[in-house]
């Protein structure tokens, strides 16, 4: 995957390739990123960037010209890339949209500043735009970097063991089990029994109900819209039983309680 990642910051951008698991990608050469800083095409002494909105209002705008021309050298270093613009009202990132876009081979990161870009600018020269989430940061830099970070990691070869990107949260649409470590006894706490026992198949269940039951009881919406198989129904149908019998347990403990 090459990314071009269009910013008035891009070697902050290109700081996400400094380490561990991007590291190594970029030394393999399975990922490399480039930067296109629109400053670089400022032609006035002060290297200006950004221009007034008309209408007024407060914060500036990026300068239309400088942009362009940093996204007209970015695509033609990467003629093949989509130009995602990192956007609060852009289609929100996850775990599918990943996916998709770890199937394409070249990908520009566009990264607002200020109040953002020339809406002119935006309809034209941009493929589609991504938001982080319901948050407004300072720029598109910090969402670039995940987005580089997250579909970096589902392209072949990058991670040393690709099943540890199968099993992570949302792969498979759910979230993922809890894992453990040395020493077995920690503070008390034993580390659960079948993850002991060599027998792969009872690993393989304990981890699904793991992570089914996790997504149950912290993340409902992941069940929105989702036919459940067989397996996944009994397991969420057991699960509910447990927690209705941990409630009445509870409730019948608080009746015996005296009144205060
Ligand atoms: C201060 S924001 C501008 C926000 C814009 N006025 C709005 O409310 O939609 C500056 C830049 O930060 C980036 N940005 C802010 N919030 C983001 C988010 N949630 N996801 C992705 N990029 C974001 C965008 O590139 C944006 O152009």
């Amino acid at each position: 995957m090459k990314y071009g990642v269009v910013s008035l910051f891009p070697e902050w951008v290109e700081q996400v390739g400094q380490f561990g698991v991007l590291q190594r990608a970029l030394e393999r050469g399975k990922i490399s990123i480039e930067g296109f800083n629109p400053r670089d095409h400022a032609m006035d002494n002060h290297r200006t960037v950004d221009d007034r909105p008309f209408g007024g209002g407060p914060g500036m705008l990026m300068q239309i010209d400088t942009t362009q021309a940093a996204l007209a050298q970015a695509k033609t270093a990467l003629p093949q890339a989509p130009v995602v613009y990192l956007s609060p009202q852009g289609r929100k990132l996850d775990q599918r949209l990943v996916g998709e876009l770890a199937r394409l081979p070249e990908l520009i990161l566009l990264a607002g500043r200020y109040e953002g870009i020339d809406e002119r600018l935006v309809a034209e020269q941009v493929d589609f735009e991504v938001s982080l989430g319901d948050y407004v940061l300072s720029g598109g830099e910090l969402g670039a970097m995940v987005l580089i970070d997250a579909v970096s990691r589902l392209i072949p070869g990058v991670l040393g063991d690709q099943a540890s990107a199968e099993q992570d949260s949302f792969s498979n649409l759910w979230l993922d089990c809890p894992h453990y470590t040395r020493p077995v006894d920690y503070h008390g706490e034993t580390v659960p029994e079948v993850l002991r026992s060599g027998h792969h198949g009872r690993i393989e269940q304990w981890r699904l109900r793991q992570g089914i039951e996790r997504s149950w009881d912290r993340r409902p919406d992941l069940f929105e819209r989702r036919t459940l198989s067989q397996t996944e129904l009994s397991i969420v149908n057991e699960h509910l039983s447990t927690l209705e019998k941990a409630s009445t347990t509870r409730d019948g403990k608080d009746d015996e309680k005296p009144d205060h």
